[in-house]
């Protein structure tokens, strides 16, 4: 393991605008698929006030600077900066991000923009959500205003956040809108129709000589075959592939490979349905693959495969009481705890091995990537005062464990530039609300006063010193 993290190695925060700004009603800001969503009848929680970066951010971006944090992840909202998502522009938005940025670049706080973290506008989220392709044109719209307006200063750009997340999520698992399971047709179908959006907004940045570089995020799951029975190791294959070798294929090879396709037509059979594509997809993404200056992953956790032959079964884990997930998938397989490994009160496996084993992966499978940013990684955990302090050892380990992870992969020459924990401060978690803490600053969200926890004392150390501290 290397002992040092290079020169130049940014030790960041994570942040996303849905889940930190609060304000989604002020200043012009259009409606997005989670404003209606988490204001139905019923529902536990909603955006207002998050953590009130909208009005905050300078106190976020001080305590930054203070505590030797030299990068952020921020999003832009589509509908801050266009109201209906498309057309009418909102110099509201485009004044507060313009602020936004400048804070950062005044406060050594690089910032890293992600176009897209989950957030559609409300209205093209209705019309058919990405499973319509006419929302690719309308986000390189979207982008395009976005370099125009930030691009003279952002250096860093992803086009989305976790588009795996997107289909899972709100297709297969159903604990994001539109809540549906099991519709893995349609999962896929989203993947691809993501990707192409992506691959159109990457050649369209490419075209327009900016100083910056650009990349997407991906979820990175691990994948671990429960025995080594070849059932079990099939399970693995397939849950790998409609997880992340779909998308990593199309990113980075500029196609999917036959082995990839012969996967995914595997899934697509025993659950009916096809895949839509049409051949100028493969040139965006032959042109994107050539392109793409770096891959963002998040990584938290790793999966463990067995083989299922039954129908599939989802029970989501959204209040943190440990033992409650189920998720198999039919024609996939069944993810199973794997008693020698620890989990996270939501069930979430702490398995370092496997962001180890995903940037091997990267490395191996596609020797073409430039750079890769762990662009989140963290602990979700029910933090709170003892005595007047936040002692989260728990997440101070799981973050060790991790970063040991990444010195190993350095070590053997993978080319990770950065770390952003997820995340910055206490942000609302989009099925758990604000009970699940991740922050390197506790949010006490009845007054929005921010407080440190041990481990942001500690991530200072580490970041100062560039080696893991005790
Ligand atoms: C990632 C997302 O999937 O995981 C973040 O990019 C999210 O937006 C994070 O908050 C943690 O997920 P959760 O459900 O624990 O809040």
């Amino acid at each position: 393991m290397a002992k040092k993290f290079p020169a130049g190695f940014i030790f960041g925060g994570a942040t996303a605008a849905y889940q930190v700004e609060g304000a989604t009603r002020e200043d012009g800001r259009g409606p997005c698929v989670w404003d209606e969503y988490m204001n139905r009848p019923g529902a536990r929680f909603n955006a207002d006030p998050a953590s009130d970066f909208y009005h905050q951010y300078k106190t976020d971006l001080q305590l930054a600077h203070d505590y030797n944090i030299n990068g952020i992840r921020i999003s832009l909202s589509w509908t801050r900066i266009l109201p209906e998502g498309e057309g009418r522009v909102n110099p509201a938005g485009i004044a507060y991000y313009n602020e936004l940025i400048d804070e950062c670049i005044k406060q050594g706080v690089e910032p890293f923009v992600t176009l897209h973290h989950f957030d559609t506008p409300l209205k093209f989220f209705q019309n058919g959500h990405w499973l319509n392709r006419d929302l690719i044109d309308k986000f390189v719209e979207y982008a395009k205003i976005c370099f125009e307006a930030f691009g003279d200063r952002v250096t860093k750009w992803a086009t989305f956040n976790e588009p795996w997340s997107i289909a899972q999520n709100g297709y297969l698992a159903g604990n994001f809108p539109p809540n549906e399971t099991f519709q893995i047709e349609k999962a896929i179908q989203i993947e691809h129709n993501l990707m192409v959006a992506h691959a159109r907004a990457l050649n369209l940045y490419k075209s327009m000589n900016l100083p910056g570089k650009i990349g997407i995020v991906h979820t990175l799951e691990g994948k671990v075959a429960i025995s080594a029975s070849p059932a079990d190791c099939h399970a693995r294959d397939l849950d790998d592939a409609i997880s992340n070798r779909f998308m990593l294929d199309a990113c980075y090879l500029g196609k999917y490979s036959d082995t990839t396709m012969s996967l995914i037509n595997e899934i697509l059979q025993k659950n009916g349905g096809k895949l839509i594509t049409e051949p100028s997809d493969f040139d965006d993404f032959a042109r994107a693959a050539k392109q793409i200056d770096f891959l963002g992953m998040n990584y938290y956790s790793s999966h463990f495969l067995q083989a299922w032959d039954g129908d599939s079964q989802v029970v989501n884990n959204s209040t943190g009481e440990k033992g409650t997930s189920v998720f198999c998938l039919k024609g996939i397989g069944a993810r199973v705890s794997n008693p020698e490994v620890p989990t996270t009160d939501w069930d979430w496996p702490i398995y370092p091995e496997g962001m180890y084993r995903q940037l091997k992966r990267i490395a191996r499978d596609y020797p073409n990537y430039k750079e890769i940013f762990i662009s989140e990684n963290g602990m979700g955990y029910k933090d709170d005062f003892e005595d007047g302090k936040i002692d989260d050892t728990p997440r101070i380990e799981y973050v060790t464990k991790h970063l040991e992870a990444i010195l190993k992969a350095i070590e053997e020459g993978v080319k990770v530039k950065g770390y952003y924990i997820w995340s910055l401060m206490d942000v609302l978690s989009w099925s758990n609300g604000y009970n699940k803490r991740y922050g390197l600053f506790y949010v006490d969200y009845a007054n929005q006063k921010r407080y440190p926890k041990k481990s942001a004392y500690w991530y200072k150390a580490i970041s100062q010193r560039r080696e893991l501290v005790p």
